[in-house]
């Protein structure tokens, strides 16, 4: 119980729902305090971000909007390196506060990148919230101004996170059994 296999891996819960949600209102909370006047625009980092960005926004209760984008692909279980371009965004940033939605830094490399892609269209300001920190895996120097949890190590999938496209779907998140 409490155990998923996803092609050759088991997980086992390490974070459950409650917790997730608890820890996105906290988040929420924040952002409602923060950014209350100055009309927000959120920026879901597709795939992964999606249930964070669902959970995040249905307790946000302040004028804002959401997009959605996508850059980097990720395989297997170590980040690829490999930047992509910024796609769908079609929304015009420029002197506006934009907060990043993202499902986890681990490197940071993805974010950085992303970073430098919305500088270009000349935002006001740029806020960074991510469901899930890797503190330790963290290599570049990034100000993250809201993090659901910080988590250690470990590869983990649920609550948009994936092996291989896989895992997704869960609302728990669980943490790769060695
Ligand atoms: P970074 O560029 O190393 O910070 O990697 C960020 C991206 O790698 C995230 O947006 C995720 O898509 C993916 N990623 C990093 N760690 C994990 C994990 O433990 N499980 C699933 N995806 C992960
Ligand atoms: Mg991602």
């Amino acid at each position: 119980m409490g155990t998923i296999k996803i092609k050759d891996k088991i997980f086992a819960v390490s974070i459950p729902d409650a917790k997730i949600q608890q820890e996105v209102k906290r988040v929420a909370e924040e952002m409602n305090r923060d950014l209350k006047d100055k009309n927000p625009l959120f920026l879901s980092v597709l795939n992964g971000s999606f249930m964070f960005a669902s959970d995040l926004m249905r307790n946000l209760t302040i004028p804002c909007e959401i997009s959605f984008v996508k850059l980097a692909s990720y395989q297997g279980t170590s980040s690829s390196g490999k930047m992509k371009e910024l796609v769908g965004l079609s929304e015009n940033v420029k002197g506006r506060t934009v907060v990043i939605v993202e499902d986890i830094v681990d490197t940071g490399f993805t974010m950085q990148h992303l970073l430098a892609k919305l500088m270009e269209r000349s935002p006001k300001e740029i806020h960074i919230a991510t469901l899930l920190l890797k503190p330790d895996k963290l290599q570049v120097d990034l100000d993250i101004k809201y993090v659901a949890m910080h988590i250690p190590n470990d590869f983990i999938v649920g609550y948009g996170l994936d092996y291989d496209g896989y895992g997704r779907n869960y609302r728990d998140i669980y943490t790769v059994v060695e």
